[in-house]
């Protein structure tokens, strides 16, 4: 089993794992991370093994600082001027690779892209010292829910990594938002931590969505984020059997019939919705409810990332292809 070690006692045990090859789990600000040196074939091919990742999913390269982003990519302008705004967040940009940048092509599964991340705290540090990227997906197993606790990490994981650097819940709890760097413009291809309306704010354009391009993070399969009950969006009541993720102070009817109950936010809060949304599933599930029943969620700002992984829990599994 992994052993959990908090962050002040973690950081010479996880540098010996990752220079010898090995991953190790670790905190960011969006999610846990399962991290592996990017630059080393054994380590990456290691966290495609823990997480029962298809090989065909390039992983996200997270950096210390610009100067190792700027090492490993090629930034054109306007991602430059987002690096400058959201970094270190929960914002990762698709970027063309720079040639020799030493990044093993296991990462990137042979795109000439690379996702570029500047990520908050324990992992910021680790990188620095370590003074190479680390790749690092979620760290749960593909198709599952990401974990937002150390706890979350172990159970899953645990029988499959040596170490779980404990930081406690996750405050931003949903992935990074990515977007790419299209010519002059910029798509976004997963909605996620920083909302899409911030980051139009900031380069004063609207973000390219869905479209002809047909270009999606390889990982956003439909069925995903998949807890063991089925997901029953929208929900204005609540049935027999059935468990509520709610929303806000306005209840569906029949809520009292409920085998479980659970609130993201009672004032409303996206935020805090955030936060809550994975570990809230996830606890539903254990319930042992067959349904989990949840209440409408509002679009706007981080509502469109939740809205994006509740759909993906929801979606029908029968040919679905787990990934991330
Ligand atoms: O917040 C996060 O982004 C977390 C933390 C640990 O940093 N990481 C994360 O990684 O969510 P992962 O592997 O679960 O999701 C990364 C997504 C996948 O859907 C993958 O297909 C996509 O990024 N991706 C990676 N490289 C790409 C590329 N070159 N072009 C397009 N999509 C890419
Ligand atoms: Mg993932």
């Amino acid at each position: 089993m992994a052993e959990i070690l908090a962050v002040g006692e973690a950081m010479e045990p996880a540098l010996a794992l990752l220079l010898g090859g090995d991953v190790v789990a670790i905190p960011t600000e969006t999610v846990y991370g399962l991290a592996g040196d990017a630059t080393n074939g054994i380590g990456v091919a290691r966290i495609f093994e823990a997480k029962g990742r298809p090989r065909f999913n390039p992983l996200i390269a997270h950096v210390a600082d610009m100067a190792m982003a700027e090492r490993i990519a090629s930034f054109d302008p306007l991602s430059r001027k987002l690096a400058l705004a959201f970094w270190p967040g929960p914002l990762t940009l698709v970027l063309p690779q720079r040639p020799g940048n030493g990044i093993h092509p296991l990462v990137t599964a042979g795109l000439d892209t690379i996702a570029v991340r500047m990520p908050r705290g324990f992992g910021g540090d680790l990188i620095a010292r370590l003074g190479r990227p680390l790749a690092a997906p979620s760290a749960n197993s593909s198709g599952k829910i990401s974990a937002t606790t150390a706890q979350a990490v172990a159970a899953d994981l645990g029988g499959r990594i040596k170490l779980v650097v404990d930081g406690g819940a996750t405050p931003v709890g949903l992935e990074s938002t990515i977007v790419k760097a299209e010519g002059e413009r910029l798509r976004l291809l997963r909605p996620g931590g920083i909302a899409a309306d911030e980051i139009e704010a900031a380069i004063r354009m609207e973000l390219q969505r869905g479209g002809t391009a047909g270009v999606e993070a390889p990982g956003m399969l439909a069925s995903h984020y998949a807890p063991g009950a089925a997901v029953r969006l929208n929900a204005g009541t609540v049935g027999e059997g059935e468990a509520l993720l709610a929303f806000g102070d306005h209840r569906a009817e029949g809520w009292r019939g409920a085998t479980a109950f659970l609130n993201l936010s009672l004032s409303g809060d996206l935020s805090e919705a955030a936060s809550n949304l994975f570990a809230y599933m996830q606890d539903l599930d254990r319930s042992g409810a067959r349904i989990i029943a949840v209440e409408p969620i509002p679009f706007d700002g981080l509502g469109e990332a939740i809205n994006d992984r509740l759909s993906r829990a929801a979606a029908p599994r029968d040919n679905a292809q787990p990934t991330t």
